[in-house]
């Protein structure tokens, strides 16, 4: 969460405005938790339907290009090593939020296109949805 607002302002121009938004809803391709075209993960998909639990950071930036989607989870991966040296990032926050996500039964996930923005999506099954109750 802290990592995807602090990319939302390092790797955006100053002023590119920041939506977050908080919710409870259910997998579906306009929520969140399941495949689609235009959206990137490292995880596979929750069922649809599953009760799920959403934090969502959405910019206003320039986006990325879907080969850098496609990427962005990766380990050490930066979509623009120049620009980022600067803030010192090392390439990791995503890769390791996307990484806790699955260990807790759910995924981060990427919606983007290039002058669409990028929304980073934080999916959780919903604390009562069933067998992942302890
Ligand atoms: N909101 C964003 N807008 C555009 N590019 C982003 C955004 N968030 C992340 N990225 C790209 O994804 C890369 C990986 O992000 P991250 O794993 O947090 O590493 P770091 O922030 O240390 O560079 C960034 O270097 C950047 O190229
Ligand atoms: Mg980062």
């Amino acid at each position: 969460m802290e990592n995807l607002l602090s990319n939302a302002r390092t790797h955006t121009p100053p002023g590119t405005r920041v939506h977050v938004r908080v919710g409870m809803t259910e997998a579906g391709r306009g929520t969140g938790g399941t495949d689609r075209p235009g959206r990137t993960t490292a995880s596979p998909p929750l069922p649809e339907g599953l009760p799920i639990s959403v934090v969502e950071v959405a910019d206003e930036g320039p986006g990325l290009e879907p080969v850098d989607a496609e990427l962005v989870f990766e380990r050490f991966y930066r979509a623009d090593p120049a620009r980022s040296r600067s803030h010192g990032g090392s390439g990791l926050g995503l890769a390791i939020a996307a990484t806790i996500a699955e260990g807790h039964g759910g995924r981060l996930e990427l919606d983007t296109a290039p002058g669409r923005g990028c929304t980073f999506r934080l999916v959780l099954p919903a604390a009562d949805s069933g067998p992942e109750r302890r």
